[in-house]
């Protein structure tokens, strides 16, 4: 099987498990694990924010980073496809009280007219007011799309002295850094606090680091012991994402090589399905229409898995795991059966 639901698919390779058997751990909830203080330490130094702190997944990083500046009954603004309001299962309502109210923009960017109509910090006592607004890059769900640093800048600006704080949703930041050139800190630094995941393309087996100002990052520390999601020795899984930071992102460039020749081919047989100069990272959304079950079912028989993001929406993730020829092959199935 060629497995392109996600990059959350991959292995451990053997050197990152050689990592993993190596790493000094301690008792992380008594804040004594050695390679999780290391990776917590050298991420936020990356990012340029001043403490970070490991956990299990994606989501709850998110979901600390938002809670940070939500208050119960307040509001977060985001794109209406972002993971935060779409994939999280609504865990930032049922454990922090958090509503949302969401823009559209075409490419999962930031549009700041709608975000100025929509921003209201103290909205008084009728109505919600805007606490954060979070930003996802890459985005996911628009096909893995790089925001533009100054698009970013921009936001950043028009937030200005309202109070209205920026969260980062960098579950793919590192993608979003190769691909545009412009380094994760870059992008980081116009947030108050930034999540990224170790355990999509980097193919670390678990784990995200949270980023932000250091009493934020403690009081997220308190918030994860409460949500139970306090964790031992955790150093085992901090080496892996260690040893990612170090051997996998320069390489996400084959998955982003991979993606384009997927697009490519599939565009040659079938035009219409996909625009190859969309496909900026390592996502390709085929829009199929109504045949997207049957093509993802009859891919499947051929060895190919895909995933339904959105109604007739095909999605190919290519990742760690995915060689060249695999994806060569996977185009050549994907493009017959677009075609037909
Ligand atoms: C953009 C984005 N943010 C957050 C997450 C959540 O990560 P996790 O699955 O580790 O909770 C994902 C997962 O795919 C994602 O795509």
């Amino acid at each position: 099987m060629i497995d392109l639901r996600s990059d959350t698919v991959t292995r451990p390779t053997k050197g990152m498990l050689d990592a993993m058997a190596a790493a000094p751990t301690g008792d992380d909830v008594y804040d004594e694990d050695p390679s999780v203080r290391a990776l917590e330490e050298r991420t936020a130094e990356l990012l340029g924010h001043e403490a970070g702190l490991f956990t299990v997944s994606g989501s709850l990083a998110n979901m600390l980073g938002v809670r940070a500046w939500v208050a119960p009954g307040r509001e977060l603004l985001c794109e209406a496809q972002a993971h935060v309001v779409r994939a999280e299962l609504g865990g930032h309502s049922a454990w922090h009280g958090v509503t949302t109210r969401t823009w559209t923009h075409d490419r999962g960017g930031v549009d700041l007219e709608a975000v100025r109509r929509l921003m209201t910090p103290d909205a008084g006592p009728y109505l919600v007011s805007t606490a954060a607004i979070a930003v996802e890059n890459t985005h996911n769900f628009a096909g893995g799309t790089v925001h533009p640093l100054g698009e970013l800048a921009a936001l950043r600006e028009l937030v200005g002295g309202t109070g209205v704080r920026l969260h980062l949703d960098g579950a793919r930041l590192w993608n979003a850094q190769v691909a545009s050139g412009t380094p994760a800190g870059e992008y980081a630094r116009l947030f108050d606090t930034v999540s990224v995941c170790l355990s999509k393309g980097l193919g670390a087996p678990v784990g995200s680091v949270l980023v932000g100002p250091a009493d934020v990052i403690a009081e997220a520390r308190v918030w994860r012991k409460r949500m139970g999601a306090g964790w031992r020795q955790a150093g085992v899984l901090a080496a892996a994402g260690s040893y990612a930071l170090d051997h996998h992102v320069e390489r996400m460039r084959d998955d982003h090589a991979n993606a384009r020749l997927i697009a490519a081919t599939v565009a040659d047989a079938a035009p219409s399905v996909v625009d190859p100069a969309r496909v900026e990272t390592n996502i390709v959304l085929l829009d199929v229409g109504e045949s997207a079950h049957r093509l993802v079912e009859e891919a499947r028989a051929e060895g190919v898995l895909t995933g339904i993001v959105g109604p007739g929406l095909v999605r190919v993730i290519t990742h760690l795991d995915v060689g060249a020829d695999d994806a060569r092959r996977a185009a050549e199935v994907l493009a017959r059966l677009a075609e037909s």
